[in-house]
């Protein structure tokens, strides 16, 4: 089989952070190899490396035929690597169509010649079977379609190496399906791709060969077929872990939030649910379903048109976040760059960025004050920081939400809307944030989930309801909550209609 990339002895420093440290990964034609360890193992790095972003300090490299390393990614992407990034960075003015052909217009004289892309990119994402119109705005897009997008891109480029960071971090199962196709279909076309995913199920089913990095060094490569998830959790965490989900002992109390008919056009119709004091919520549906535009909508983030919301029995108008906050409601978001996080403040500042007022004293923001809760929290999250003052946009993705979470359980609040909160995080840490949701709910909080991993949903939750296109399509406890269960409402079956 044809070698398609070979990294041998590859180092990389950032100051004194020995990131890599004498790793090596080759890649052959055809096949999926997956590359995974911890948040901060360095894998996005090797891959950064690789596609000419960043430099190494020592090592070789040789890519399809070459023993020159790209010396940026659009070089990289010219030679047909592409590279779908964990942490998504469209530009939001510009179309579908325009952010595919990004680098390469296609040009009727000096004009790029919108139709021509607008028709080709179409084929790329019926390709993909991903139904969206090339002429959108970037800006319109959720997640997981910006994350289609960069999939249709790489196609267009022809890429014969593909690396997928996370690709699957934000979308739902029926496009973890659709992706899964279209990378066998890479695959028998020769295309070798190399697959960063925290998932394990994901790693079985579609990788060949597996490579694992722990803190920056290289710990083996070994065929799929050999490997069982115990395996891999031991080589990449350093020992066994046998409790993900741990045991339900919280008290449920009364009823702290209460939604009633909740509307808004287009998203989600009166929907009405309670959560009490102790209690976990989850909240299931399909991509779409509404379950984000209804928790923001919550959170004060969007417009409630019609409906009502009473926390503690009292009824109230939330109509910013900062209302939110201050009736003590969290929401950890889904989308960690848009509403969580400022990326080129420190940790600590984004840490503290929700507590700072409730610190201030006569006008004046009392730091130390600060330092220390964020210090505190930061590092029983076990977040891996090299101190209270990188920027926070140089940590790993992982590490990242870590710190979203921080910021908000900083504020003591009484509500936590979870979405998606394990999104790109490993499984020693999805564990331990499991924990902290299981105490929070034993210290009273009412605790509300949004996920699209089903195991989690399930593993976390008492009850659950489920959205479809924006209603509310049934609610199931204890025994009921099962895939099979959730699937079926989630495509928009009722409870009555079933039996
Ligand atoms: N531009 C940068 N400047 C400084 N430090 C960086 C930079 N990029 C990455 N790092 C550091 O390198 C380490 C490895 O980060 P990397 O993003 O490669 O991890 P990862 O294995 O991809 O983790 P995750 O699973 O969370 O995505 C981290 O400690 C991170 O803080
Ligand atoms: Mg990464």
């Amino acid at each position: 089989m044809e070698k398609l990339l070979e990294m041998k002895e590859i180092c990389k420093s950032f100051g004194t952070n020995n990131v890599l440290k004498n790793v090596q990964f080759d890649l052959f034609a055809g096949e999926v190899h997956a590359l995974i360890g911890e948040n901060g193992a360095g894998k996005s790095t090797l891959m950064k490396i690789l596609m000419g972003m960043y430099k190494k300090d020592s090592g070789s490299l040789s890519v399809l035929g070459s023993d020159e390393a790209y010396t940026n990614p659009d070089q990289a992407l010219k030679a047909g690597v592409a590279m779908i990034h964990q942490e998504l960075n469209p530009i939001p003015d510009m179309s579908v169509a325009e952010n595919i052909f990004l680098g390469k217009e296609k040009r009727k004289w000096i004009f790029t010649s919108k139709k021509e892309q607008e028709k080709e990119s179409k084929r790329y994402l019926d390709m993909l079977g991903i139904d969206l119109e090339p002429s959108v705005l970037m800006r319109e897009l959720s997640v997981s379609e910006m994350q289609m997008v960069e999939i249709a891109k790489a196609l267009s480029y022809g890429a014969r190496i593909i690396i997928m960071d996370e690709p699957t971090s934000a979308i739902t199962e029926a496009e973890v399906e659709k992706l899964f196709q279209n990378i066998k279909m890479l695959k028998e076309q020769g295309t070798g791709i190399i697959y960063i995913s925290h998932k394990m199920d994901e790693l079985f089913e579609i990788s060949d060969r597996i490579t694992v990095l722990r803190d920056g060094q290289y710990v083996f490569s070994k065929k799929t077929k050999d490997l069982c998830p115990n395996d891999l959790i031991k080589a990449m965490v350093g020992r066994e872990i046998t409790e993900i989900y741990p045991e339900s002992k919280s008290k449920i109390g009364e009823v702290i939030l209460k939604v009633k008919h909740a509307s808004r056009k287009g998203e989600f119709k009166k929907i009405d649910f309670e959560l009490r004091k102790g209690e976990k919520l989850g909240i299931a549906g399909l991509m779409g379903a509404g379950r984000t535009e209804l928790m923001m909508a919550v959170f004060g983030a969007a417009k409630l048109e019609e409906g009502e919301i009473e926390i503690g029995g009292v009824p109230v108008r939330i109509q910013s976040p900062k209302d939110a906050i201050r009736q003590k409601i969290a929401l950890v978001t889904e989308d960690r760059k848009r509403y969580g996080l400022n990326l080129t403040a420190s940790v600590e500042d984004n840490a503290v960025s929700v507590i700072e007022s409730s610190l201030s004293k006569f006008g004046f923001y009392r730091r130390k004050l600060g330092r220390k809760a964020a210090e505190e929290m930061i590092s029983r999250m076990n977040t891996k920081v090299t101190g209270m003052d990188q920027i926070v946009g140089s940590l790993s993705g992982g590490n990242m939400q870590k710190v979203v979470l921080s910021k908000w359980l900083l504020n003591d609040p009484d509500i936590i809307i979870f979405d998606e909160p394990t999104r790109g995080i490993d499984v020693g840490a999805k564990a331990e944030i499991y924990k902290i949701i299981e105490e929070l709910a034993c210290k009273g909080k009412g605790i509300i989930i949004i996920s699209s991993e089903m195991p989690e949903l399930i593993g976390l939750s008492q009850r659950i309801i489920v959205l479809h296109e924006g209603e509310q399509t049934g609610e199931l406890r204890g025994k009921e909550m099962t895939q099979e269960n959730i699937m079926t409402l989630a495509s928009g079956y009722r409870k009555e209609e079933k039996e």
